[in-house]
């Protein structure tokens, strides 16, 4: 049985991915021989079981695997549930499209895209743009960019040249495949762009950021998605006391956008039992010193 420390790192990717099914098969074919048994009689009982499912969602998987080779391709919630989140897919294959060949952390989503960069709007133009130049939004951490690219797109539509966005990342985990994102760590990020916002989207584990995000002046709030017992470090990252503590304190009403998220622990979270959790938003904005 894994321990829980060993599937938070799984969840993360950084632990070797489980086995196909036909490399699962052949392990279990090789134990029997070492014990001197004849798999190929076993092969039915020992082999992983075929999971039943319906035409209409291997047609549906397909699908939406093809198109989500376009990294500008931003998918409903509902094209994401009957492909990648739907309980007659199978553990293996779920393992293996989702964590191994699109390395997927959070399912965007057109629904929550348009939620999220609606918050951004209400929360940090109110008053309208700071010093009259567009608002500036450095994701940190951004991987292959993808979130970034979604929240351009719906602020050039929501608000032309209201908001500049700049992804970074550190190419640590070599996820990002194109020149959208910026190669520098959360560090670098923040100093040679002195953003307004920050964005994290599932934080490496037990790595926590915030820490530095809210030391930099600039940042007057920063938004986390990901699972909050995995994604960083739950207290130092997602902690209400820290947070208070350094001058921050976290938005409440962020509910709204956490109900419309789909990660790769989404998939059978249901199941009271499951190591699977679904992932939350929180929005942090800097206290105003009362005068
Ligand atoms: C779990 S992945 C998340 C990627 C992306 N945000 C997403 O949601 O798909 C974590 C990313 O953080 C990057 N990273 C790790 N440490 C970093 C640091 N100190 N500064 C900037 N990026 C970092 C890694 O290279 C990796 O791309």
């Amino acid at each position: 049985m894994r321990g829980f420390e060993s599937i938070k790192k799984f969840f993360q990717g950084e632990q070797p991915p489980p086995p196909t099914l036909e490399e699962l098969e052949q392990q279990l074919f090789a134990e029997e021989r070492s014990k001197g048994s004849n798999p190929s009689k076993k092969k039915e009982r020992r082999s992983f079981p075929e999971m039943e499912h319906s035409a209409e969602w291997r047609v549906a998987f397909e699908r939406e695997k093809e198109r989500m080779k376009d990294p500008t391709y931003l998918p409903t919630r509902q094209a994401v549930m009957d492909a990648f989140v739907h309980p007659e897919m199978h553990p293996l294959e779920h393992h293996d499209y989702v964590f191994k060949e699109a390395k997927i952390f959070e399912f965007f989503t057109q629904e929550y895209i348009d939620e999220l960069a609606d918050r951004i709007v209400a929360d940090n133009l109110r008053e309208g743009k700071p010093d009259g130049r567009p608002l500036k939004i450095l994701e940190i951490g951004a991987g292959n960019g993808k979130l970034s690219t979604f929240l351009r797109e719906a602020f050039a539509k929501k608000l032309p040249d209201g908001v500049e966005i700049i992804a970074t990342d550190s190419g640590e985990w070599g996820l990002a495949d194109d020149g959208s994102v910026q190669e520098m760590d959360h560090q670098t990020a923040m100093s040679t762009h002195q953003p307004d916002v920050v964005i994290s989207s599932w934080m490496p584990n037990n790595v926590d950021l915030t820490a530095d995000i809210r030391a930099c002046p600039s940042v007057g709030s920063y938004v986390l998605i990901g699972q909050s017992d995995i994604c960083g470090d739950s207290a130092a990252t997602w902690g209400e006391e820290v947070q208070a503590q350094e001058g921050f304190a976290r938005m409440e009403d962020t509910d709204s956008l956490s109900d419309l998220q789909l990660c790769r622990t989404d998939w059978r979270a249901d199941e009271s039992d499951s190591v699977y959790r679904h992932s939350e938003t929180a929005i942090y904005t800097r206290e105003q010193p009362t005068t």
